[in-house]
This record gives C-alpha cells, structure tokens and sequence, in this order.
C-alpha cells in the first residue's frame, strides 16, 4: 500500500514525532506499517521516508539507496549505497564538528531544492524493526539521509538549515 506523503505545511511536519511503544515492534500490523512505508518510499521515488510524513507523529524512519556506489572520489554529495534501514526511536550524535554542503530535498517539499550544510559524519543508536538496538558510523551522503530524516522526528525541514538564496525548482536544477 502506497500512503500519500504530507507537504509543507501541514503541522504533523512542524510536530516533535513520539517513540515507538517497544511493545508493537514485531507485530504483524508494524511490520506492514514498515512494510508500505517501504513501498512508499520506493514509488516516490526517494531515499528515506519518515513516519510524520506519512501524517503519522511517530519516530520511525525507513531508508534505502540503491545508486551504484560512485566512482569518483571526489563527488562532494560523498554517495555510496545505503542498505534497506529501519530506525525506530534514533538518537544522533556528531563526532566532530566537519561540515559538507550539498543539494538536496525532500519528499514533503516536492519539487524544490537547495545546498544545505551538513554533519560529514553522524553516529545514530536506535532499535531495528526486530528491537534490536544498532549504532551506525555513517559518513557523506548516506550520514546526511540520517540527519534529514531525524530532522523529521524533531518538526524540521531541510529547509530550516538550508543556504535560502540556493533554492531552486528541482526542474531548474536539472534541466528536465
Ligand atoms: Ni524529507
């Protein structure tokens, strides 16, 4: 099942998400949750999805990029492969103070982008969808998925953090 995704604007996007009850993890109904978040994101298509933007005030991420692990080394996005994630109740921590910007955007703002400053590193502790609890040392592309889709947990948009005179339509981006 495909849920639509909440824009700018509607205050579940602008609302600190609550933890997860650890009781639900492992049901059936929450593995289709996760499940059609999944789906949701992939039919996007994008490379995270946040439960507030499904319009549920929930802290529960789905991530995944399958894009080829680029061959140049000096792409500033620093993108590499980001395997099937399912964050519940994360918390994040920068080890150092190194920042990278880039484009980016973002599902619930469609159409628009902009550089926006990021952490090169962030180390996340959260529970998977087995209550497992996991800590991932992330860094580049796949560290600032983490820090955008827990930007969503807490009420903020990239647009937030974003350089403003950069904003653009993704089409004058792109060209398309
Ligand atoms: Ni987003």
């Amino acid at each position: 099942m495909i849920f639509d995704i909440v824009q700018a604007g509607d205050p579940v996007l602008r609302t600190p998400a609550q933890p997860v009850d650890v009781s639900v993890i492992g049901t059936p109904e929450f593995d289709r949750l996760i499940a059609n978040m999944v789906e949701t994101m992939h039919d996007a298509p994008g490379v995270g999805l946040a439960a507030p933007q499904i319009g549920l005030p929930l802290q529960l991420i789905v991530l995944q990029d399958t894009a080829d692990d680029d061959e140049d080394a000096d792409d500033p996005r620093m993108r590499s492969t980001v395997p099937l994630t399912v964050l519940i109740n994360p918390n994040i921590e920068f080890p150092d103070d190194e920042m990278v910007t880039f484009y980016e955007g973002c599902l619930s703002v469609s159409g628009w982008a902009a550089m926006t400053p990021r952490h090169v590193r962030a180390r996340v502790h959260a529970l998977n969808q087995k209550g497992e609890e996991i800590t991932l040392d992330w860094k580049g592309w796949p560290a600032r998925i983490l820090q955008h889709e827990i930007d969503h947990l807490n009420g903020t948009l990239y647009v937030d953090h974003m350089e403003t005179r950069t904003f653009a339509t993704t089409e004058s981006l792109t060209g398309d």
